[in-house]
């Protein structure tokens, strides 16, 4: 029999509740009991008391027996005495009897009162799951709602538009027409669809060969620039969807096996026949792209070979243009490719720290003359000189280093060389003088040229040593890439009349602009500069980026299940004991981040710091951390989709807070990636533990032993689906691998052993949605100095009142830092990650410090986070310690620097500790 009373909660909205009735009749029944038991029992015990008590009193004094006992005789009396005896003990003992009934019954009312507790315990319990229900029904309405309002769909993206036909054939243009070549008139961008992801075509570099006779590009140049294009995702093999063609014409050299070479062509030179004649020109050569690399030969040769030679429309990429020759935005300035085919190149650097080196300022070179000529100098030239080696002799205690002659004679230098300086020494003995010096004094070309190779190579001499250059004619020259590149954040660009100041301008230049410099030199040097294959992706990203097509989606590693299709897990409900009488936010179905938003918008709103800061310009991420936020009215009046803010945008305090996310961004969830070996049980109870977490998108658990899981095992069923990851291969890196299951930016990483309350979890992940750059977690760490031997780095847990790093065994990153973990840190670091299996937490702090320049954030009071009785995991002991302590020295070493910034600031729930009144409730229960 159920009966449905009304029943009124705390905030005054009515439920239903069954079965409370058949316990408060329980309880009153209870009641009368407890309280008419006593009663009647007094009143009756004091009644016969009253009669005993006068009997036995009685016996003993005759002279006092009451009147109807005047009449008795002995033997009577003793009779009716016996008889009250007899009545005496019978009801002592039915007195007896009711004690122990009594007592009975208290114990049964304890019980029951116990009984009403735990009821209202539980009670209590479903009306938190009821609010939670609530909260989540009302969410999902929201979405719901949103869903039918919406009026911008989701953009399909049109198919991909390529075009089915090689080029036809076009009238030639004349030499003069090809001369004023600008993207707008002679690029044909039919070809180049928005959506066709930008193909490139290369033309077989050893078949076709457009030199002349006795000349033939260099062999290694030809080998490296294959294998280099390999690798970018944009080459294709199709040339009919092409949408530009690379022709490889240098750099040039003599071929030795010609024999009647020397007679015909001392200088290299195009053969034109050939050039037009190259299969998909089309007559004109629209879209194609002339490579003229150079790598050994660095001096310039009097007289450009275009000039005399008709390009058509092509556009031609090299180090090398006279003013007459560039066309502004068509042509391409590029770096000589002095560097290796490809891999890491941090060896090569120097050091960053200390700022201040030996030198403040030094040059190495000679200058030339063209066929023996006398070298001509106006008297501007002649008065910087004069200048310079006053310098050389001030009094101050700056040092400078000038080499106008070269004591090392180089033999790379020809003496056809144009007027130019020309380099001193070989490349080793060049890189120590630059290492010593903060600043590396370049000189701009004759002002005709508006960029040389040698201009270009010294200028990455001085980035890969850390020299911050100083262009004197700065104003007169062009950088590579300079519609891509700021190179005023890398290098000083003066013009020549400023020499006089020079010195002073260095000296005002403070330490921390200096480094800032220098790390930009670093930046730009190794992802555009440094080696064949970073100068290739480089030139084809800029003309990419002029078209505003966006680059290739980056790369995912395909998660494969470690059960295989036919083989269901088994799922188990259990209680988890994270669950907690807090209702901290709606349990919603999986919702993945939007992705992919930004793809034509990305280049257009954030392209500068794409190419100079955090960005990769080479390949197109699903969600940047650095994605821009709303103004917070722009979601109220138009821009609300998504977006849920607290109290419907009026605020409020806990109950508020809890059932909604506020905040700067749009509603999301986050996805929670384990990393685990062997210990199956402590995953297990890990994952029981994640039941019922709000904005859980979904667990993925990486599974780092070979041997895979049981099929006994049973699976926790916690409301969010689970996916269990085969690892190829048993390494720490595998921590960060960017899964294509993973859907959402927010991810947390934790231990398979940590140990987080779910209000903790959730606090953590509203404080990254704030700070979505970094890593945002619970066991803070910090890098001390060793004041023992002053020259390096400590790896230290100890409590502490600052700290540079939140570990990730515990933390929340964003799903882009994965990435970049895979691609962007050389291969030396993850290689002693797996050499120690250790230190993959501290790699992941370097790079995301390095990237920001920002510490990380730590959340709330919690310093451990391991499970108290859980096995031990492989770290606690001494040579966990000394590696780390290794491992920070090696990877500040392979950085140039020490990226880890400190932080003294802790983030915890704004009402924590703040008096509130009562009718409030805090953001919090405990945090
Ligand atoms: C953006 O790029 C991604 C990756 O190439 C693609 O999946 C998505 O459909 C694109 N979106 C639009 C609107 O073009
Ligand atoms: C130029 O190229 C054409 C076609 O490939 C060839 O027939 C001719 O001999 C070449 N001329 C010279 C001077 O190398
Ligand atoms: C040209 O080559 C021949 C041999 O093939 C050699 O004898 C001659 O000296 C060379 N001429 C020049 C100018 O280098
Ligand atoms: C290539 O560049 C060099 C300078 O780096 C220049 O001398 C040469 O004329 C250019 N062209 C060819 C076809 O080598
Ligand atoms: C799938 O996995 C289960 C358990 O791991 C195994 O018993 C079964 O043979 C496998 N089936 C196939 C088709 O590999
Ligand atoms: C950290 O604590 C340990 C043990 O308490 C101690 O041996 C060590 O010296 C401390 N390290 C620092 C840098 O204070």
């Amino acid at each position: 029999m159920f009966k449905y009373t009304q029943y009124n909660d705390k905030r005054g909205e009515t439920c239903q509740w069954p079965s409370h009735m058949r316990l408060s009749r329980i309880v009153i029944m209870v009641l009368v009991i407890l309280i008419l038991t006593p009663l009647f029992t007094h009143f009756y015990l004091s009644n016969i008391e009253r009669n005993v008590g006068s009997i036995t009193h009685d016996s003993h004094s005759h002279a006092d027996l009451p009147d109807e006992f005047n009449g008795m005789s002995d033997s009577d009396l003793r009779v009716s005495v016996e008889e009250l005896l007899r009545i005496k003990g019978s009801v002592l003992s039915e007195l007896r009897d009711m004690e122990f009934k009594r007592q009975k019954l208290l114990a049964e009312i304890q019980s029951y009162m116990k009984s009403i507790e735990e009821l209202k315990q539980e009670l209590a319990h479903q009306q938190t799951n009821l609010n939670k229900l609530k909260i989540s029904v009302e969410q999902a309405q929201v979405a719901q709602r949103e869903a039918l309002e919406q009026n911008t769909p989701d953009l399909a993206p049109p198919k991909r538009l390529i075009p089915q036909e090689v080029m036809e054939e076009l009238k030639v243009p004349s030499k003069k027409q090809s001369r004023i070549c600008r993207m707008f008139s002679c690029f044909d961008h039919s070809r180049c669809s928005l959506t066709s992801g930008f193909p490139v075509y290369l033309y077989e570099p050893d078949k076709f060969t457009i030199l002349h006779k006795g000349w033939d590009v260099d062999g290694f140049l030809k080998t490296t620039l294959k294998q280099a294009l390999g690798y970018n995702p944009h080459l294709t093999n199709d040339p009919k969807e092409a949408c530009i063609y690379l022709v490889l014409i240098g750099e040039a050299l003599r071929n030795m096996e010609d024999v009647n070479s020397n007679l015909t062509n001392q200088f290299p030179s195009i053969n034109s026949t050939a050039l037009r004649k190259l299969k998909y020109w089309g007559g004109d050569g629209r879209n194609h792209v002339l490579l003229n690399l150079s790598r050994r030969d660095l001096t310039v040769k009097t007289g450009d070979i275009f000039q005399t030679l008709d390009t058509g429309r092509a556009i031609i990429v090299q180090s090398t243009f006279t003013y007459e020759s560039y066309r502004p935005g068509f042509d391409l300035i590029v770096t000589p490719v002095l560097g290796p085919p490809g891999g890491d190149v941090w060896q090569e650097c120097s050091s960053m720290i200390p700022a201040r080196r030996k030198y403040l300022l030094s040059f190495q070179g000679e200058m030339k003359s063209v066929n023996n000529e006398p070298i001509k100098r106006s008297e501007l030239d002649a008065f910087i000189l004069e200048h310079l080696r006053k310098l050389l002799q001030t009094g101050t205690s700056d040092k400078f280093l000038f080499e106008f002659e070269c004591s090392l004679a180089n033999d790379d230098n020809g003496n056809m060389g144009a007027q130019d300086w020309a380099l001193c020494g070989t490349d080793s003995s060049r890189k120590a003088i630059l290492k010593e010096s903060t600043f590396a004094l370049i000189f701009a070309p004759n002002s005709e040229f508006i960029s040389t190779s040698l201009l270009q190579a010294r200028l990455y001499e001085a980035l890969r040593s850390g020299a911050v250059p100083v262009i004197l004619g700065g104003d007169q020259i062009r950088l590579a890439y300079h519609e891509v590149i700021q190179w005023r954040r890398v290098a000083i660009f003066l013009p020549r009349t400023r020499i006089t100041e020079l010195h002073f301008l260095l000296r005002t230049i403070p330490d921390e602009d200096v480094l800032l410099m220098r790390r930009q030199c670093r930046l730009v040097w190794e992802k555009y500069v440094a080696s064949v294959q970073s100068t290739l992706d480089t030139v084809i990203a800029v003309l990419r980026d002029r078209l505003n097509i966006p680059p290739l989606p980056a790369d995912t590693v395909t998660a494969s299940s470690v059960f295989n299709e036919t083989f269901q897990p088994l799922y188990v409900t259990t209680m988890g004991e994270g669950e907690q009488e807090e209702s901290l936010g709606p349990i919603e179905p999986p919702y993945d981040s939007p992705s992919y938003r930004r793809n034509f918008s990305l280049i257009l709103t954030q392209g500068h710091e794409l190419w100079n800061d955090w960005g990769d310009p080479f390949r197109l991420y699903p969600a940047l951390p650095s994605d821009p936020w709303l103004p917070s009215d722009a979601k109220f009046l138009g821009s609300g989709r998504g977006f849920r803010p607290i109290g419907q945008g009026q605020g409020g305090a806990g109950k508020e807070f809890s059932e909604a996310l506020g905040g700067n961004s749009p509603r999301e969830q986050f996805t929670v990636l384990l990393l685990t070996y062997e210990r199956e049980q402590v995953l297990l109870d890990s994952i029981a533990r994640l039941r019922g977490l709000p904005y859980l998108h979904s667990v993925v658990v990486v599974w780092n032993s070979p041997r895979l899981p049981s099929a006994e095992l049973k699976w926790p069923d916690i409301g969010a689906p689970v996916h269990v990851v085969n690892a190829a291969r048993n390494s720490l890196n595998n921590r960060f691998l960017p899964l294509d299951n993973l859907k959402t930016e927010a991810i947390l990483s934790v231990d398979d052993d940590a140990h987080l309350r779910h209000d903790e979890i959730l606090f953590g992940f509203r404080v990254w949605r704030e700070h979505r750059d970094r890593i945002v977690g619970f066991p803070g760490r910090y890098h001390a100095w060793d004041i023992n031997t002053q020259n390096s780095w400590l790896y230290n847990s100890n409590y502490s009142c600052e700290l540079s790093m939140v570990l990730t065994g515990a933390a929340f990153l964003h799903r882009h830092y994965l990435h970049l973990y895979w691609k962007w840190l050389p291969q030396a670091i993850r290689d002693k990650v797996d050499e120690y299996m250790n230190c993959e937490d501290i790699a992941m702090n370097f790079l995301v410090s390095h990237i920001t320049r920002q510490p990380p954030v730590k959340v709330t009071s919690r310093w451990t986070f391991r499970c108290l009785g859980c096995p031990q995991s492989l770290s606690e002991d001494d040579t966990h310690f000394q590696e780390r302590h290794k491992c920070i020295n090696f990877f500040s070493q392979v950085f140039g620097y020490t990226p880890l910034l400190n932080t003294q600031y802790r983030a915890d729930s704004i009402l924590f500790k703040t008096r509130i009144p009562h009718d409030k409730q805090k953001c919090f229960k405990f945090i």
